[in-house]
């Protein structure tokens, strides 16, 4: 088992939620932890992780913005030395149906893909290059929902809730129906996980994903007219506990899984399962560097 002691992470979208508890989790292990975030709240984020002993600085700025991707990554590079760890976790989420307007389409494109897709894509570009130079290997992970395994459709809002044969989750594999570009956007980012952990594999870059079911964040309660009941907020996940899962990925260091869609969902214990037999990626694509 890989130590993530004086590893140097890059967490995106750790102002709060999700990323905000990867970005402890990775300190609290003993790696120094780069942070960005378009809220003012990660402002304050580095001083608290240097209070847990490790290196740390942050920046203001959007990930679907190049300018900002470039000042970030260069700006973390030169503070910590080098990345090894990515962790491309900023995302958001919007409705959006089949028969939506054309210019309300653009707008949500633009926003949600470029948040969940192009945002990640960036990352990696100007991530990939410098981790090939420094040849030590790391990992990339990118964070995903659990839209790629099952429906997705939030209980509050399905309105074909009464006749769901699954509203006890888990939920069968599929898109929902009232958030297309969500997950098109997050389907679209595990064609970069495979294609990425095939390519640099060779290079001891893991590449993989972690589809998130419900958690109690921001995002989630951030829904539209949403007031769930206590019954379904004790059924949502913590983020400290999916942010362990990234801790147990990332400890299995460069031997461990590559392309991989790990699912965390409502229902099943929040852990890091068994690595799978590879599904997306066969042994043969992976060509390992003489
Ligand atoms: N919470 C859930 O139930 C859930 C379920 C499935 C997937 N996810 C995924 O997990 C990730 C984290 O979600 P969360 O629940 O913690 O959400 P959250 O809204 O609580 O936190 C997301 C963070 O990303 C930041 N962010 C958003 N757009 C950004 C941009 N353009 N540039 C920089 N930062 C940006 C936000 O400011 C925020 O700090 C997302 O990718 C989300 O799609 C979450």
């Amino acid at each position: 088992m890989a130590s993530l002691k004086g590893r140097n992470a890059l967490v995106t979208g750790a102002a709060v939620g999700l990323g905000n508890a990867y970005a402890r989790a990775l300190a609290k292990a003993g790696a120094n932890v780069a942070v960005c975030d378009v809220r003012a709240e990660i402002d304050e984020l580095p001083a608290a992780l240097r209070g847990m002993g490790v290196q740390s600085a942050g920046w203001r700025g959007d990930v679907s913005n190049p300018a900002d991707v470039r000042r970030i990554v260069d700006g973390a590079i030169a503070a910590l030395g080098s990345i090894d760890l990515l962790v491309s976790n900023a995302g958001i989420w919007g409705g959006s149906v089949a028969d939506d307007d054309l210019d309300k389409s653009l707008a949500d494109y633009e926003r949600i893909v470029g948040t969940n897709l192009k945002g990640e894509y960036l990352f990696g570009r100007a991530l990939i290059p410098h981790m090939l130079a420094h040849g030590r290997g790391g990992d990339i992970v990118n964070i995903s929902t659990d839209h790629v395994h099952t429906c997705g459709t939030p209980f509050h809002v399905c309105p074909k809730l009464d006749s769901c044969p699954w509203k006890d989750a888990p939920r069968p594999t599929a898109g929902g129906t009232i958030m297309d570009l969500y997950d098109a956007g997050k389907w679209g980012l595990h064609g970069l996980t495979f294609a990425w952990a095939k390519a640099l594999r060779p290079h001891g870059i893991r590449v993989n994903a972690i589809c998130m079911g419900a958690t109690d964040s921001n995002m989630l309660r951030g829904f539209h007219n949403f007031n769930p009941s206590p019954e379904e907020v004790a059924t949502w996940m913590k983020a400290e506990d999916s942010a362990q899962v990234l801790i147990d990925l990332l400890m299995e260091g460069p031997g461990g899984r590559t392309g991989e869609n790990m699912n965390l969902c409502v229902g099943r214990p929040t852990r890091l399962e068994p690595a799978l037999p590879p599904v997306y990626i066969l042994a043969e694509d992976i060509h390992v560097k003489a």
